[in-house]
């Protein structure tokens, strides 16, 4: 089990946000966008896939679960908050969410299906930020020089992500979901997650007048492909889930208790394990 602390970010989200905020970089800014875009809504799922999952068990393994649960819970709503006010900037920018609608009309879709759906297209989620969280957490420079109330947003985010990024898995092995499910929703997730990404941030550097420029996908190449690009560095433990043996907790996580401890003043806790929210 986890400890899970819900904190509250000390970020002042209500100054105006520079368009090209990462750095100055269209393509950077555009992608980080588009991420944030899906949070509200895909968080939101989140937590009811973990909580209906955790109420599907039989009442007396609910009990190990509560606080990971309720910590889980409350990670993801202060996410889901944080990202809503940074998405409000987005919006007078003239930027359009096209992939909350969308997501919102797939999650219909999983509405009254069996419980272990739900956390399984959760668990593979998770996954997905936890190591993009490991990777961005490990290359912070690729926020610099960027905006520093939104890099403060961004790693705390990429901290929590990897501190919780076991607690759909575990409910959804407590349901006893089978691994052929956890594969099925996990190679269907990365299809989608990966072009929803790709046609958030196309659409967001259309909207933005940075799309047909060159410098836009010379930084694509070396943000996807460098030496530490993403792609680059996420393919092993994006693989790993496949195994049987799997576990969210065999890959790295030190660098979010290291950012977590190094930026306590950035942040209050609003509540410990076991203590009511
Ligand atoms: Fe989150
Ligand atoms: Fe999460």
């Amino acid at each position: 089990m986890s400890e899970l602390v819900v904190r509250r970010l000390l970020i002042d989200l209500e100054t105006p946000l520079p368009r090209h905020w990462c750095a100055g970089d269209a393509f950077r800014t555009a992608f980080f966008n588009s991420l944030s875009m899906s949070f509200p809504v895909g968080e939101q799922f989140f937590i009811d896939a973990v909580r209906n999952g955790l109420k599907a068990l039989p009442t007396e393994q609910q009990a190990p679960f509560q606080a990971e649960v309720q910590g889980f819970i409350g990670q993801e709503a202060t996410h889901r908050r944080i990202h809503s006010l940074f998405n409000q900037h987005l919006e007078t920018q003239g930027l359009v969410n096209d992939w909350a609608p969308r997501a919102e009309r797939n999650m219909q879709l999983l509405a009254g299906t069996n419980p272990r759906h739900a956390l399984a297209v959760t668990a593979a989620n998770e996954h997905f930020t936890a190591i993009f969280a490991e990777w961005l957490l490990r290359n912070p420079e690729l926020l610099e020089p960027c905006e520093p109330r939104l890099k403060t947003m961004w790693l705390w985010h990429c901290a929590e992500e990897s501190e919780h990024k076991a607690t759909a898995f575990d409910v959804y092995a407590a349901l006893d979901g089978s691994h052929a499910w956890r594969i099925k929703w996990f190679r269907r997730i990365t299809f989608v997650f990966l072009s929803d990404t790709l046609r958030q941030t196309v659409n967001n550097l259309r909207r933005d007048g940075s799309l047909w420029r060159w410098t836009t996908w010379t930084s694509a190449a070396s943000f996807l492909f460098g030496q530490r690009g993403l792609v680059r560095q996420t393919f092993r433990p994006w693989r790993a889930y496949l195994r049987r043996d799997f576990h969210p907790n065999q890959q790295a996580n030190e660098l979010s208790g290291r950012w977590l401890a190094d930026n306590a003043p950035l942040y209050t806790v609003v509540s410990r394990p076991g203590q009511a929210t």
